[in-house]
Formats: C-alpha cells, structure tokens, sequence
C-alpha cells in the first residue's frame, strides 16, 4: 500500500507526539507512586519513633509483655504518645500518618523478635525500633512499610492522579493529531503543486508554474527554481521552434528563385546566357554559404569546432583584412581609417577563424553603411587586453536592438532584399569565434553615427 508524503508526515509527527506523552504519563505515575509512598512511610516512621516511649512506659509498668497477649486491645492505646512528648508535637489523631492507618502496621516482637501483638506479618523490610528498659533490649517495634497504594484515602488520591494524567495525555494527543494535520497539509501543500506541475511541465506543458510564496526556505526556493527552470525549457522551445522556422525559410527562399529561373529557362522565357547563368551561380553561392554558416554554428554549439591556434599579430592581421576589403569599400565611396599599434600586438588565436571574424565586421560595415560614409578601425591594448574597434557611419542601430545583433537570423529590418543583406548569421558566428578566443564582443553606438563594433581577446606579453 502507498502511502502519500502528506500521511506519513501526519503518522510521523502523532506517532512521536503518542510516544512524548505516554512515556510522560507512565514516567510521572511512576514517579507519584514513589513519592507518594516515600511519603506515608517518613510519616509512618516519625509516628513508630514517637510510639516507642508509651510503649516502652507499658513495659515498664506491668513488667512483661503477658498484659497485651491477654488483652490484644490495649495495643492501640499504648501506642499513643505520651502526653508530654512534647507540646509542639500535633496530636496524633491529626497526624497525616493516623490518617493513613500507620499505626495499623506496628507489631511488637519480644527479645527474640518474636511477633507478640500488632500487624500480623511484618516484613523482613521492616523498619524496627528497639524498646530498651533498664539498659535491656526487652522487645521491638517495627513497622511494615507501604509498598503499594492499596487501600482508602491514599487509593483515591493515586487514582484521582492516573485519572488527571490520563486526560492531559488525551488532551496532548488530540493537539498533536490537529497540529501534525495542520503541518502536513500546511508544509506539504507546495511540494504537492510542485510535483503536480513537474508531471505537467514532463509532459511537455512549458507554461507550468506553481505559485510562490515569497518564503525564503528550502520549499520557496524550490518553487522559484521550478519556475526558472520551467521558463528556460519555455524559452528554449520557442527558441528551437522558431530556429527551425528561419532555416526552413533561408532555405526555401534561394531554391524557390532557383526553382523559378531553372523553370523560365526550360519554357523559353528567359534565354541560357551569361548573366542568367551569374544570377543561378548567385543564389547557388547564397544557398552555399547559409549552409555553410549553420554548419559552423551547429558545430560550434556541440563544442566541435576545431581550432588552431599559434601566437600572432593582430595589427598585421587587420591590416591585411583592410587590405582584401580595398575595393570593395571604394566601390560604396565608404572612407577607411586604420589605426594600428606602433608595436606588434601578440594574441593566441586561429588565424584563419580571426580572418572570418573580421571579416564579417567589414562585410557588414560594407554592406549597411550608406555610401559616402566613413569607417574608422582601431587596434590597441588595453593592459591584458587587445582591444579591436570597427566604427562605421550612419545608419546605426537602435540601442534597445543592440543585444540581439548576436542571435540567429536577426536582421535589424528582416524585410530587407536579399540583395542587401544575408542570412543574419554573421554576429551570431564573430561571437562564437571570439568565445571560444576566451574573448568578449560587444555592440554599440559609433562615434561616427553608425555601429561600433569592440572585440577584447587576451593578448600576449
Ligand atoms: N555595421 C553595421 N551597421 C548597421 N547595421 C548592422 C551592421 N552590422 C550588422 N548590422 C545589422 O545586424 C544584422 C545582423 O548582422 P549579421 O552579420 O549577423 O547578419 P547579416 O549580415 O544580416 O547576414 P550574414 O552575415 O549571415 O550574411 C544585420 O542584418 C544588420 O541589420
Ligand atoms: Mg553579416
């Protein structure tokens, strides 16, 4: 049988409240009874003591014990104290030792403890007394003590007592039983949610959240991870949900155009001739170098992307990439300025994967630059850091779009003509590469009036 966390709490909480009061309970009526009957003997022990003269008196008097075997009555007259056994001594009648029936208990054994008169079976536990009559040991008085609560007053108090134990012990344990319901409902309450949302969140409902309450202990913060990490699942899905959708549609568009030429050409409507093979060749190389830029970036995020790297000079490196962009940034009227170290500036890095890197920053530079523009390059180090800024002039990007440069297939206008512009892969690949330079990239507003693009790597003494 299956049990829920909630009962076996419950059971828990009552079983250990159960056992709390029934060890009280038997613990105190044990201890009442000892007390209790420690009690009557100290009183019954000063009332034997307090016999002892009168006793002793009627020894004296008749000389032998015969008088009380002849007449057995007399004993409990004897046993009154004698009157001047001293004024502040309470009367015996008052004395809670008569009250119990103390004196009841006293036997009298003669000289050789033989029993002459009194309780009938003293105990070898019996308290003795000797009566001592002219420097003679002439008999004893002992006292049987009490060794359990058995009869009268005393009965009644002892049982009023197990009475009263036993209803606090019920009144404990009825509290034990509300207050380990009121806690197993009350604590298990949020665990339960959380369990119920995880079978949801496993079956694939992302929107699950439990609520929380604000409390800082181990169940708020589970609540509050649970919901963190119902949120990435969410987001990660939508993110997979609409990485799936831009491929499909990167892909689609270049074959679909292709698609269409192939076609005009096979019905005659456009003719077989140079610039209808150059426009194929174009979308043919688009389509190459989309797949091409996912398969990096697939690779780059199973950590497969290899890497070769060898110490090398960053200016040298920018340098010769200005160089290759020459003519293209002549073409646009765009205005270069290079600012290199005087000194060499040693990073450890893949060449080639820098070239691309930097590459792609003059691409875009080239291609989102109005014409006529400027773009201004600075290399520097900046104490452990080499520093590599591409400032380009208007149109910049507005700032609250300058974080999602770097994700995949953002486009700052995604209607743009594909003759324009590419994919929107190009920063989401320059920060892979310089992540895995164990480098920073970041975007920003250009002094210039357009982008600012700042890459940090490591550079070397
Ligand atoms: N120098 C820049 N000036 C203005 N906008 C820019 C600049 N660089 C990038 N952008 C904007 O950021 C977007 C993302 O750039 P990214 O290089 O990632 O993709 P892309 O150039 O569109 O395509 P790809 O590089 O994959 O061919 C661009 O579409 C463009 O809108
Ligand atoms: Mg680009």
């Amino acid at each position: 049988m299956k049990f829920s966390l909630a009962t076996r709490v419950f059971a828990a909480v009552l079983c250990t409240a159960g056992a709390v009061a029934v060890a009280m309970g038997v613990s105190a009526h044990v201890n009442l009874n000892r007390d209790f009957l420690g009690y009557l003997n100290e009183q019954a022990v000063g009332r034997l003591e307090l016999a002892v003269p009168s006793v002793t008196a009627g020894y004296r008097e008749h000389g032998s014990w015969a008088f009380l075997q002849r007449q057995p009555e007399r004993w409990f007259r004897l046993l009154r104290p004698l009157p001047d056994a001293g004024a502040a001594a309470p009367s015996p009648a008052q004395t809670p030792a008569e009250l119990t029936g103390a004196s009841r208990r006293f036997t009298l054994l003669d000289q050789n403890r033989q029993r002459i008169v009194g309780f009938p079976s003293p105990a070898a536990t019996a308290i003795e007394r000797p009566i001592v009559v002219d420097g003679l040991t002439v008999g004893w008085l002992a006292l049987t003590p009490f060794e359990s609560v058995s009869s009268g007053a005393e009965k009644r108090f002892a049982d009023a007592q197990l009475r009263a134990g036993w209803a606090v012990g019920v009144a404990v344990l009825l509290a034990a039983a509300a207050l380990a319901f009121w806690v197993s409902q009350r604590l298990l309450r949020p665990v339960r949610e959380i369990a119920e949302a995880t079978h949801r969140l496993t079956a694939g409902a992302y929107d699950a959240r439990v609520p929380e309450r604000g409390t800082a202990d181990e169940v708020g913060r589970l609540a509050h991870d649970f919901n963190q990490l119902a949120l990435t699942l969410q987001r990660n899905e939508a993110m997979r949900r609409e990485f799936m959708a831009d491929v499909s549609h990167e892909l689609r568009t270049p074959l679909a155009v292709l698609h269409g030429e192939l076609e005009a050409l096979e019905d005659g409507v456009h003719r077989l001739d140079a610039p209808a093979l150059r426009a194929l060749q174009g979308e043919v190389a688009t389509l190459h170098k989309l797949v091409d830029d996912l398969y990096e970036l697939s690779l780059a995020d199973i950590g497969a992307l290899s890497y070769r790297k060898t110490e090398l000079d960053l200016g040298a490196l920018l340098d010769e990439t200005a160089g290759a962009f020459g003519e293209r940034l002549r073409a646009r009227g765009l205005t270069l300025r290079l600012d290199l170290p005087a000194q060499p500036l040693a990073t450890f890095g893949d060449e080639r994967r820098l070239r691309q890197l930097f590459g792609n920053l003059f691409e875009n530079s080239c291609r989102y630059t109005d014409a006529g523009g400027a773009l201004h390059v600075q290399v520097r180090r900046e104490g452990r850091q080499a520093l590599v800024e591409v400032h380009d002039s208007a149109p910049g990007v507005a700032p609250e779009l300058l974080p999602r440069l770097f994700e995949r297939f953002f486009r700052v206008e995604p209607s743009r003509n594909r003759a324009s512009g590419g994919a929107g892969l190009g920063l989401s690949i320059c920060q892979r590469i310089v992540q895995a330079h164990e480098g920073r990239i970041e975007a920003g507003a250009s002094a210039l009036g357009g982008l600012c693009l700042r890459v940090e790597l490591p550079a070397l003494a």
